[in-house]
């Protein structure tokens, strides 16, 4: 209703089209029921655009819409959960699963503009903002020591206010969206496949749709980044201490840091899926200490195995 006010104070002319959707059904089935809607409605090439209001399904599911529609319409994107204000609002890709298989189709369409408010994170739950907080982790863990310092503080209160009540929300949510903007722009269009946010998103998307409907996104992020700081530190590329404060972390943002669908043949699978994705080698991200990662392509079953086995002994 908020939304249809706006407009109409504009006086500005909207079709509005409502979804419900989820992980589940992010599938060429909502994108053809969008592209329907699409063609009721006329959407023209210019002079209006198609404006997603939604999480970071919705606005995927809608982005895919908007990029095959009469070869690409205009976009805007309004993201209304935590992940999305900070990770699906922010890049150029769209995309939505196929055969089983995490974001498989979908293209790099830009939005033309995204507007954040947090004031929509008033209604999000805490489950689905603890989601969100394992985005804000990973940049933090991948280049932002002062970020993690900032959680590590203010994380909890955050969830229990819901990002309202204080500055630092607003700061946090500025600082993480400027940590992937600052990894996203010179490297928009993926030529390199060397990507340090890709760290959580090697055997995530794998676990996620594994566990459909039961894990969330940013849960399946949080339990890869925990087995992959393990892993790290097996190796000894992360000190056990700096494991302990990101594990210590994880728990305190209530993220799971193990889950029984974390079987090491699973796993197996995911690093194998990754590599084809990022162009067969791996280009593992894993953590050197709190703010910085370095990039492997030799991961074996042994390691991810002995990994898992760790693990499960330090929950
Ligand atoms: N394209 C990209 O670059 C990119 C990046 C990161 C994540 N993603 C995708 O984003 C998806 C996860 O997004 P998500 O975590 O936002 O999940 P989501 O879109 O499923 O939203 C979570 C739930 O919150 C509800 N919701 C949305 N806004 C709300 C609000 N203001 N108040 C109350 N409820 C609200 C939704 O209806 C849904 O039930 C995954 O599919 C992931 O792959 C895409
Ligand atoms: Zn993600």
């Amino acid at each position: 209703v908020a939304i249809k006010n706006y407009f109409k104070h504009y006086s500005m002319d909207v079709h509005v089209l409502i979804l419900s959707l989820s992980e589940s059904s992010k599938d060429l089935d909502s994108v053809r029921r969008v592209l329907r809607a699409f063609e009721d409605f006329q959407v023209p090439r210019r002079r209006q655009a198609v404006i997603a209001v939604g999480g970071g399904v919705l606005l995927d599911v809608v982005g895919v819409a908007a990029s095959l529609y009469r070869r690409g319409v205009a976009y805007v994107r309004v993201p209304t959960t935590l992940l999305s204000i900070v990770d699906a609002g922010v890049g150029a890709k769209v995309g939505v699963n196929f055969e089983g298989h995490k974001n498989r189709l979908g293209s790099f369409y830009p939005a033309q503009h995204t507007f954040v408010d947090r004031t929509f994170l008033r209604t999000v739950d805490s489950r689905q903002l603890s989601s969100g907080l394992a985005e804000v982790l990973k940049i933090a863990i991948v280049r932002d020591l002062e970020l993690f310092e900032i959680l590590e503080q203010h994380g909890p209160k955050l969830l229990e206010q819901k990002f309202q009540a204080s500055d630092e929300g607003l700061h946090v949510i500025r600082r993480a969206i400027r940590g992937m903007l600052a990894e996203l722009a010179p490297n928009l269009w993926e030529q390199e496949l060397q990507r340090p946010v890709d760290f959580g998103h090697t055997f995530g998307p794998t676990i996620e749709m594994a566990a459909l409907p039961r894990i969330l996104h940013g849960e399946a992020v949080a339990l890869d980044m925990s087995l992959s700081c393990v892993l790290a530190s097996q190796r000894g590329l992360l000190a056990s201490f700096e494991l302990d404060r990101i594990l210590d972390l994880m728990r305190a943002l209530r993220l799971p840091v193990v889950d029984s669908s974390l079987d090491p043949c699973i796993l197996q699978n995911a690093v194998t899926d990754a590599a084809i994705h990022r162009g067969g080698s791996l280009r593992f991200p894993l953590p050197t200490r709190i703010g910085a990662v370095a990039f492997f392509d030799d991961i074996n079953f042994t390691e991810i195995s002995s990994a898992h086995s760790a693990l499960l002994l330090r929950s």
